[in-house]
């Protein structure tokens, strides 16, 4: 049914074997940075319908690797598709970010919500996985993702971006029964998703925990970790007779690098802030590592973005189990040229 893989070497790596050179792909690979992306946003209307229509997300996922020799395609979607299918009203304002028109206000709220039915609620999805998989004919893999129950939560009960959290931590502090409650259920319907973009021909998963280290770490462990080790656990880890490895993504997470390696991933994102020898040092034989340049970095000049790229390598060392990656998302001032020098930078260079 599927074309075979011709460039495995990203799914080889989150196995922690050794390949040829050290794989990358780049969170946000696709988005504004691109002016064909922002020519399909602009026939979209809205980021929203671009994320709805298989179309549409299909020619967004390829962008970035028609243009760039990237290791990994990842789907075209956002992590609010969940909270969007509950019906929480999703809008995308400009300069703002994403905004619920119903945010979750009451234990009511919470109460009524239901888990998306992911061949129904969220058929686009499906859709446009396999219609990825279809157009990649095997170039590279594709990456499917999710956000972490803790995270959607944020979204979910802030109703857009927050600088403190005070309203979801207030609910941490003050009723944590009911905040387990919405956890509880959004680890299943994230399960359910995520099984269904496996069988959609997703051939690895992330898990995006953007704002888990705003959390202490009692916290994190009880609120974060916990659930998404109910999803992993949930997961169908094998498919087309592969394995499918799952990363784990916490943001600010580099104090817990023991707790997220014994959670049950495969590979651990890592920001920015952690030394990745010293992070290989401790976890780097249970799990593979993906990271970790500060995307701003590729504002700089190219000989600094190369020498950058290359204390990264040096950095994790010789043997398999690094796949090349940014701490965070592609930022829309970055320039596409500076993205084809990291890209070669990675590629050619050769541990010594
Ligand atoms: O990585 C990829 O190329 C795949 C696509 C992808 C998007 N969002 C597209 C997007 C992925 C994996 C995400 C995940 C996501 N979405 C996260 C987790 C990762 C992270 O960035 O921390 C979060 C927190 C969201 C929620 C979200 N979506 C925010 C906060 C925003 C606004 C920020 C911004 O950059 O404007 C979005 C919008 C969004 N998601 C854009 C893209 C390309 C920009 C939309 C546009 O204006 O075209």
């Amino acid at each position: 049914m599927h074309s075979p893989l011709q460039n495995d070497t990203f799914l080889r790596a989150c196995e922690r074997e050794a390949t040829p050179y050290t794989p990358i792909w780049l969170m946000r690979q696709a988005g504004r940075y691109l002016p064909e992306y922002r020519a399909a946003r602009a026939r979209a209307g809205d980021f929203l319908t671009l994320c709805t229509t298989p179309e549409l997300a299909c020619e967004v996922t390829l962008q970035p690797v028609d243009r760039f020799p990237l290791d990994a395609a990842i789907l075209f979607s956002d992590i609010l598709t969940i909270p969007y299918a509950m019906g929480l009203g999703l809008h995308f304002v400009e300069g703002e970010g994403p905004v619920f028109e119903r945010p979750l206000r009451s234990r009511a709220d919470i109460e009524r919500l239901g888990i998306p039915d992911p061949e129904t609620d969220l058929r686009f999805v499906g859709d446009t996985l396999r219609m990825i998989r279809r157009e990649l004919a095997g170039r590279v893999p594709l990456i499917g993702f999710a956000g972490s129950p803790w995270t959607l939560a944020c979204y979910m009960i802030e109703g857009k971006g927050s600088r403190d959290f005070v309203q979801i931590k207030g609910m941490l502090y003050s009723d944590p029964g009911l905040l387990h409650r919405l956890l509880g259920l959004l680890a299943e319907a994230v399960a359910l998703y995520l099984n269904a973009q496996i069988a959609a021909g997703a051939q690895a998963i992330m898990l995006f925990d953007t704002w888990g280290g705003t959390l202490s770490t009692r916290a994190y462990e009880a609120f974060s970790l916990a659930y998404m080790r109910q999803v992993m656990a949930a997961l169908h880890k094998e498919a087309e007779g592969r394995r499918v490895p799952v990363i784990l993504f916490t943001k600010g997470g580099g104090g817990w690098l023991e707790a997220m390696a014994d959670s049950g991933a495969d590979v651990i994102g890592l920001d920015w802030t952690v030394e990745l020898g010293i992070a290989r040092q401790r976890i780097g034989d249970r799990v593979a590592l993906q990271g970790n340049m500060d995307p701003i970095a590729l504002y700089g000049q190219p000989d600094l973005i190369a020498q950058e790229a290359i204390s990264i390598l040096d950095g994790y060392g010789a043997g398999g189990g690094h796949i090349f990656n940014l701490g965070h998302g592609l930022t829309p001032q970055t320039p596409p040229e500076h993205v084809a020098l990291l890209v070669d930078t990675v590629h050619q260079y050769r541990r010594s």
